[in-house]
């Protein structure tokens, strides 16, 4: 065996084991894509933990809305008349906006929301969405994925009505419609007694 020979043989061996040693990592980053496309996606198995049971998803979405108190920001009028304001009118967005160290936000009109939404990308956004006060994101997040299915089937089901709410305003800026502060006040009553 000429020395040659044997280091072209020793070579060849380099080179399958560099290609085995290649494709493997492929093999490997491509389950690991797989994976992570897999842990991303919504669980469409059966319900784990809690979550509503009702006749219908519907059912549960409204039921959900009801005590989650969705209504009282994102349905105008709703929580300055107790909630006297009929379910045709509900969750078509806000134009008062809420103002405070974060800016203006204005809750958003759900009904528009949902309307060009799957129901996986529904779940997917609304358990990875954390924008700004006053919405009560870690509610939403604490939501079974069987629960945030109902709200989504319950939204769905509502008319498409209203306008989109307006856009964010950044603190340095005034916002141009009415809006409520978030700004604490502290009456004399309330100061320490050697408060000035
Ligand atoms: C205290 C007021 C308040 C309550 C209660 C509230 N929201 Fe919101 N919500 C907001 C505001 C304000 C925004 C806009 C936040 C921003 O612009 O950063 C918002 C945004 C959202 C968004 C994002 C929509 C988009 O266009 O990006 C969803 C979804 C949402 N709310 C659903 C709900 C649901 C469902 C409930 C009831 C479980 C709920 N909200 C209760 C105030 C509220």
């Amino acid at each position: 065996m000429s020395s040659e020979g044997s280091n072209r043989r020793y070579a060849w061996g380099w080179t399958v084991a560099a290609v085995v040693a290649v494709s493997g990592a492929v093999m490997w980053q491509g389950q690991n894509r797989a994976g992570a496309r897999q842990s991303a996606a919504p669980d469409t198995s059966t319900p784990k933990g809690p979550h509503v049971v009702a006749s219908s998803p519907i059912e549960a979405g409204r039921y959900i809305v009801k005590v989650g108190g969705c209504n009282d920001c994102h349905t105008p009028g709703f929580a300055m008349t107790n909630g006297q304001v009929p379910e045709s009118e509900w969750l078509v967005g806000e134009k008062m906006g809420f103002r405070g160290p974060w800016g203006t936000t204005y809750a958003s009109n759900l009904r528009l929301f949902v309307r060009d939404l799957s129901e996986n990308d529904f779940v997917l956004i609304v358990r990875n969405r954390n924008t700004r006060p006053p919405m009560p994101w870690p509610s939403l997040h604490a939501m079974s994925d069987q629960d945030l299915r109902s709200l989504y089937a319950y939204l769905k089901s509502l008319e498409t009505k209203g306008e989109r709410a307006p856009d964010y305003v950044p603190p340095t800026e005034e916002p141009v419609t009415p809006y409520l502060s978030w700004q604490p006040i502290f009456p004399k009553s309330a100061r320490p007694a050697d408060g000035k």
